[in-house]
């Protein structure tokens, strides 16, 4: 969702600033807009639609060393110049990532009449307003936090005050430390061409950065940050040869699932046996990943293991018994409802573990116990090393040897699946022409569906859905028409017939059907046919990679963003 980057320093600031919103622009936004100080003149640059708009129309050669800039993916207010951020209100200069929920309330207060829609227009005049009669800001940006309600991350300049202000709450924020200067933005790929050392802001931080110092308050006290180092190759933010950063992604998965399986050694894990049940919670993809390894948690622990969608779960009545855990599953660390899902957890005094991808995220921090996947710096909003980095990462919870011996063959197999991309690519031509896919498949073979179908509509923008075999018949048989493409994913052995017959039904209603699976079905049922040779805990996670690259192989013959598909944001921190 909505990037923040703030540069203050001695080179000139509106080449870095940009730079880093370019770098954000995975989150997903709709418009763009920078702030700069020149002769202690605030200008004020905004533009809708893409970074490149603004790019255009600002001149990187000014003579400016301070500057706030902002992409935003819009909430209140649609996509517009006006909507846009930097808000300039008075003396304030404001960009925010979040939701201010009683901002209608303190726009009656204040009697504030708006240019546009937001709230973050109301929160500038609402600051600029406490700036007036307080004169200092660092205590406006404490006394603020009482009085306004939702999230918030906030970079700020003032007028004639040569330092860019930020606060913090349920919305990320990071500074970036420098030599001779620093940086405030939304996540650390803003400012790795700069720095690999930040600290991470806590909720309810609040600070002043200099050219040669930050200061970080918390509750009216200045507190000391913890120095945090970058710890991947800064490559793995960029997009090396790569056309998309999904297909890059796609390959890199040989080497982040390596570096998540080498990463913790099997007595270090949570042992998940001394628990009567388990819920594992997570969004979009995130969720799938329990789907899929629901059934293995369950055969291996004999408990129930249920998995939620963490929109649903937060206002869901639940029991739980104090030997319940709860399993959090984000990439980002940082989704609203997941988050949410995490204080319900909490305040009904379970357990809770977390499994995430970017390190000091809200989830990370806000959990009793953490497992990071080691994917690194994720850029395409559609998800996919991440997604089998976790479904490893829980498969080696359940695992029952020290070594790990089950997955000795993994690396090679996700090999032997990437090697197959150019067969996938011509599978793809037969596909992209189509306005309907389904996916077929029962129990664990129906959740690896649910997930091939997110990749493909979210990136290809076909309408496909995913349908648990056996449902097709009670209504959705109906859509099946000559050509339909229909992907039937076939591994679990003891319920392979039942799967075979859905098959056939709509292959005798015209459809098209490309089967993967690793049974010896009938020839006939295929008209395409992937066969994986491969009996294995991990075979999700290959089936998975095929129905990635044909995702995007389908993507590319549709000529769509692929690393930004419209309307999507990679981090969702609202709800
Ligand atoms: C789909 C996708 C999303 C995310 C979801 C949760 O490709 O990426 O469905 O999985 O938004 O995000 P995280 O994992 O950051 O909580």
């Amino acid at each position: 969702m909505c990037g923040i980057v703030g540069y203050i320093g001695s080179r000139k600031a509106i080449p870095i600033v940009l730079n880093g919103l370019k770098n954000l622009e995975y989150r997903g936004y709709d418009s763009a807009g920078i702030a700069y100080r020149v002769n202690n003149k605030i200008e004020i640059k905004k533009e809708q639609g893409k970074l490149d708009n603004l790019v255009e129309k600002v001149n990187p050669d000014k003579e400016t060393f301070t500057a706030i800039g902002h992409t935003r993916w819009a909430t209140h207010g649609k996509p517009s110049v006006v909507n846009a951020h930097p808000h300039h209100v008075g003396k304030i200069t404001l960009v925010h990532n979040g939701i201010i929920e009683n901002y209608d309330e303190i726009k009656k207060m204040l009697n504030y009449a708006t240019k546009g829609e937001t709230d973050s227009e109301v929160l500038a005049a609402y600051i600029n307003y406490l700036y007036q009669e307080e004169k200092d800001i660092l205590k406006v940006l404490h006394q603020l936090q009482k009085n306004i309600k939702g999230s918030y991350a906030l970079g700020i300049i003032v007028d004639n005050d040569d330092a860019i202000y930020c606060l913090r709450k349920d919305s990320p924020l990071i500074v970036g430390i420098g030599e001779k200067e620093n940086f405030i933005a939304s996540d650390v790929p803003a400012i790795l061409d700069y720095t690999k050392n930040y600290y991470i802001l806590d909720n309810g931080d609040y600070g002043k950065i200099t050219k040669d110092e930050i200061t970080i308050y918390h509750d009216g006290k200045e507190v000391k940050k913890e120095k945090l180092v970058f710890e991947f190759d800064i490559a793995s933010a960029q997009k090396n040869n790569y056309e998309h950063f999904m297909l890059k992604e796609i390959h890199e998965q040989k080497e982040v699932l390596y570096n998540t399986l080498k990463s913790y050694e099997k007595s270090t894990l949570p042992d998940l046996n001394k628990y009567d049940g388990i819920t594992i919670i997570g969004c979009g993809s995130a969720y799938y990943v329990g789907m899929c390894v629901k059934d293995a948690l369950e055969k291996n622990l004999n408990i129930k293991v249920d998995v939620e969608i963490a929109s649903e779960f937060r206002y869901k009545r639940v029991f739980f018994s104090k030997k319940h855990l709860v399993i959090l599953i984000s990439q980002s660390g940082e989704t609203a409802d997941t988050l949410a899902s995490l204080m319900k957890a909490k305040t009904l005094g379970v357990d809770t573990l977390a499994i995430v991808n970017v390190v000091g995220s809200s989830i990370a921090r806000e959990t009793k116990d953490v497992l990071y996947i080691k994917a690194g710096v994720e850029k395409a909003v559609a998800t996919t090393k991440a997604f089998t980095c976790q479904l490893l990462l829980l498969l080696m919870l359940i695992s029952q040897d020290n070594k790990y011996k089950e997955f000795d063959n993994l690396i090679n197999d996700v090999e032997m699946a990437l090697s197959k991309e150019q067969d996938i690519k011509e599978l793809a031509k037969k596909v992209y022409e189509h306005d309907d896919v389904f996916f077929l498949g029962r129990l664990g073979d129906y959740a690896m569906c649910l997930e091939g179908s997110l990749k493909l509509k979210e990136v290809s923008y076909i309408h496909s859905e995913a349908y648990a075999a056996g449902e097709l018949k009670h209504g959705t048989i109906s859509l099946i028409e000559e050509g339909t493409p229909v992907i039937a994913i076939i591994t679990d052995k003891e319920i392979a017939d039942k799967t075979v017959s859905n098959v056939k039904e709509v292959k005798a209603r015209g459809a098209y059907t490309i089967v993967i699976t690793n049974q010896d079905v009938p020839k006939d049922i295929a008209d395409d046919l992937i066969k994986i040779d491969l009996e294995a805990v991990y075979l999700p996670i290959i089936v998975i990679i095929y129905l990635q690259i044909l995702a995007y192989y389908v993507a590319v013959n549709r000529g769509c963003e692929i690393d930004k598909p419209r309307n999507l944001a990679k981090s969702v921190t609202v709800e």
